[in-house]
C-alpha cells in the first residue's frame, strides 16, 4: 500500500477501507508516514469527508494506537462524561461527586491542555497537596473504595490523536466533522468506560457556534459510540455566555463547592442535574431521569455529595478541610471592580473575551510549559438579560499584578454589550440526543 495512492483515492471522493485507514494511522503514529503526506490527506478528508463507516474505522484505529484502559476490575457500569469545552465550565467538579454519591463508579482521565483556564486537573490542584500522579492500581482501588478517582491522561492514550491534532491545528483542517468525532471519541473509548454522556456546547464560546452544527457533531459522536458498543447520550447546552459566574481555577473550584453546598448558580446546578440524571440512568442506578434527578437533588441538599468530594480530594493527597472552607483556597492579592457605565440590560457577553481576560491574568496556558496562576480570574456579577444601572459592578477581576489587572478590566468591559430592552434569554439545555 502506498500513502500517495490513498491520498489520491480520497482526493477523488472515494471511500477508504478499514485496512487503508489502519495502515495510514499506524504508519503516521510510528513516524513512517511524513507530515506532508498526512497534511495532504487531512485536506482531502476536509473537502471530501468521511462517511459513518470510515469514521468508525478511523476512531478505532486511533483508539488502538496506544493503551486501552481495562476497567473491568471495577464493579458496575462505568460512565464517563465529556464536554466539548467552554468558558467557566467546572461541571466535572460538581457532577462527579454527585453521581458517585449514588454509586455510579467514576474512573476519569482528565487533561491539562491549553486554554483560558487550566483543565480539571489544574483546577483540582488548588487544593493543597492534591495530585493525580497515581498508579493504575491506586486509581482502580480508589474507584472501588470511594467511588471516584481522576488521573492525568497518559502519553500513551490515543497517541495518534496527539500527533494528528497538532497537525490539524497548523494545516487548517480542524473543522471537519469526521476528524473532530474521531479525535474526541478515540480518547473516550480508550479511557475504558461502558457508557458516555457528552456535553456538546453551542454558542459564541464554543467550538460549534450554531445549534445545527452542535447537533450534527453530537449525532456523529453518539453514532460512533453506539457502533463501538457503548451506551451514549449527548446533551446540547448553551455556551453563548460563561457557565456560572466564576472563570479562573481556584475561583471555579469555589463556585463548584458552593454548588455542592446547594448555593451555586442556577445554570451550573441545572446542567449538572441534567448530565447527572443521564449518567445515573446509564449506570443502572435509577429507572428513569426523573427519579435520578430527585436522588441527585437529595445528595446535594443533605451534604452527601460535598462529603464525597472531600473523600476524593483526601484520597489523592489533598486537604479535605478546604472543601468545607473554600476561603482557604489560593486567593489573589487584589480585586478590581468593573462598572456597567450604562442604564439598561446586559445584551451579550462574548465568552471568548472573558476567557482571554483570564489568560491575560495568568489563569491559563498559551504554551504547554506555561505555569498557571491558580488564584486569578474573573467573577461576573451580571449576566445576559440582567438589568444594570451605570454604577453597578458587572464583574470583579482577581489579579496579582496591578498593570495586568488594569488591562484585564478594560478587556473584560469590551466583552459586554448593553441594550435598552430586556433581551430573550438563550435556553440552557437545547436538545438531548440518544
Ligand atoms: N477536541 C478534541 O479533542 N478534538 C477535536 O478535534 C476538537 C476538540
Amino acid at each position: 500500500m502506498l500513502m500517495v495512492d490513498l491520498i489520491k483515492k480520497k482526493r477523488d471522493g472515494h471511500r477508504l477501507s478499514k485496512q487503508e485507514i489502519e495502515y495510514m494511522v499506524e504508519g503516521y503514529t510510528k513516524g513512517e508516514i511524513p507530515d506532508y503526506q498526512m497534511s495532504a490527506m487531512l485536506m482531502a478528508i476536509l473537502f471530501r469527508h468521511m462517511d459513518a463507516d470510515e469514521t468508525v474505522q478511523l476512531t478505532l484505529a486511533m483508539m488502538n494506537s496506544g493503551d486501552v484502559l481495562d476497567l473491568s476490575s471495577i464493579k458496575g457500569i462505568k460512565v464517563d462524561k465529556h464536554s466539548t469545552g467552554g468558558v467557566g465550565d467546572k461541571t466535572s467538579l460538581v457532577l462527579t461527586p454527585m453521581v458517585a454519591s449514588l454509586g455510579v463508579p467514576v474512573a476519569k482521565m482528565s487533561g491539562r491542555g491549553l486554554g483560558h483556564t487550566g483543565g480539571t486537573i489544574d483546577k483540582l490542584e488548588s487544593f493543597t497537596g492534591f495530585h493525580t500522579d497515581i498508579t493504575n492500581e491506586q486509581f482502580l482501588q480508589n474507584v472501588s473504595k470511594i467511588g471516584i478517582s481522576i488521573m492525568g491522561q497518559t502519553a500513551d492514550l490515543a497517541p495518534a490523536d496527539k500527533k494528528l491534532y497538532a497537525l490539524r491545528d497548523v494545516t487548517g483542517t480542524v473543522d471537519e466533522m469526521s476528524l473532530i468525532t474521531s479525535s474526541i471519541m478515540s480518547k473516550k473509548l480508550a479511557a475504558g468506560a461502558d457508557a458516555i454522556v457528552l456535553d456538546v456546547k453551542c454558542g459564541n464560546g464554543a467550538f460549534m457556534k450554531t445549534e445545527e452544527d452542535a447537533v450534527k457533531l453530537a449525532e456523529s459522536m453518539v453514532d460512533i459510540g453506539k457502533r463501538s458498543g457503548r451506551n451514549m447520550v449527548a446533551v446540547i447546552s448553551d455556551m453563548d455566555q460563561p457557565l456560572g459566574y466564576a472563570v479562573g481555577n481556584a475561583l471555579e473550584v469555589q463556585e463548584a463547592i458552593n454548588t455542592l453546598m446547594g448555593k451555586g448558580p442556577e445554570d451550573l446546578r441545572e446542567l449538572c442535574l441534567t448530565l447527572g440524571s443521564h449518567m445515573t440512568v446509564l449506570a443502572g442506578k435509577a429507572d428513569n431521569e426523573a427519579s435520578a434527578r430527585a436522588a441527585l437533588e437529595k445528595v446535594l441538599q443533605d451534604g452527601t455529595a460535598l462529603d464525597k468530594f472531600a473523600d476524593f480530594i483526601e484520597a489523592q493527597g489533598g486537604d479535605r478541610e478546604q472543601v468545607y472552607h473554600p476561603e482557604t483556597l489560593p486567593a489573589s492579592s487584589m480585586t478590581i471592580e468593573v462598572k456597567a457605565g450604562y442604564d439598561g440590560y446586559v445584551e451579550k457577553i462574548v465568552c471568548e473575551e472573558v476567557g482571554n481576560t483570564s489568560l491575560l491574568l495568568g489563569g491559563g496556558r498559551r504554551n504547554k510549559a506555561d505555569v498557571i496562576d491558580l488564584s486569578v480570574g474573573i467573577v461576573l456579577q451580571k449576566k445576559t438579560g440582567d438589568a444594570v444601572k451605570a454604577d453597578d459592578t458587572i464583574a470583579v477581576i482577581h489579579a496579582n499584578d496591578a498593570q495586568k489587572g488594569k488591562e484585564a478590566a478594560e478587556k473584560l468591559y469590551k466583552a459586554y454589550t448593553f441594550c435598552r430592552e430586556k433581551p430573550e434569554a438563550e435556553k440552557l439545555i437545547k436538545k438531548i440526543i440518544q
